[in-house]
């Protein structure tokens, strides 16, 4: 799949899509991930991106024309399936939105901006509008690497272990059980005895049980769902 990421502030994406797991899944090919300064779509010798909002609130806009411009030459060169803009106006982002979006070829990441965006972007160009969470970002490129990571990563091959990204928390509507590794006893702390009998039915048993009692006292919210 592919991800184009449109921002004002290309800095703040390189860092996070870039190491670890991100990038090898695009050293291997599985994705692409391509930032986008959308002042290189902006024209004039100041090369402006935003403006003041008419009707004189505080706070500057992006401007619709470079946006525009830079959201045609991608499709001019591909189909995408979703124009994403990130916002707290925006749907609650969850693991079900991560996974659909993980099944999709192409899609495109508008960054939110300060004061906003010109309406006309958001009328005519996005499809979906996301919020990760009920609190405001100085911008939205903090939420695009969060899409974008949790997206990634779940995509088959991504993962060295197949079955990892099957077993995260959320996937099966349930926070993940504890995990532990070596020593067995450390300041005397052990690990579970189940986990060290080699009896692979009743390991799986307990991971059961200790997720859903964590999910129980933790998030008593995802249960009412099911
Ligand atoms: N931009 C600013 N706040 C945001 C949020 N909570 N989610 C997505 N984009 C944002």
């Amino acid at each position: 799949m592919r991800i184009d990421l449109l921002t004002v502030v290309p800095e703040l994406l390189a860092s996070p899509l870039n190491e670890s797991i991100l990038r090898r899944v695009q050293e291997k090919g599985l994705a692409e991930i391509v930032v986008h300064n959308i002042r290189d779509w902006a024209e004039g010798r100041h090369r402006q991106v935003d403006d003041y909002p008419f009707g004189g609130e505080a706070g500057m806009v992006l401007k619709p024309e470079p946006v525009f411009r830079c959201i045609e030459e991608l499709k001019s060169q591909r189909v995408y399936d979703e124009v994403i803009y990130t916002s707290p106006d925006g749907v609650l982002y969850d693991q079900r939105e991560a996974n659909r979006l993980s099944t999709l070829g192409n899609i495109i990441i508008l960054c939110g901006h300060y004061k906003g965006i010109d309406h006309r972007i958001r009328e005519h160009l996005i499809t979906r509008e996301i919020s990760i969470g009920d609190y405001v970002l100085t911008g939205g490129e903090l939420a695009a690497a969060i899409i974008a990571d949790s997206v990634v990563r779940i995509i088959p091959g991504a993962i060295g272990d197949e079955a990892s990204a099957l077993t995260d928390s959320f996937q099966d509507g349930l926070l993940a059980p504890p995990v532990y590794t070596r020593p067995a006893e450390f300041n005397g702390w052990q690990v579970p005895g189940v986990l060290l009998s080699g009896n692979f039915a009743e390991i799986e048993k307990w991971r059961e049980s200790q997720a859903l009692e964590r999910t129980r006292r933790l998030r008593p919210d995802l249960l009412e769902d099911v």
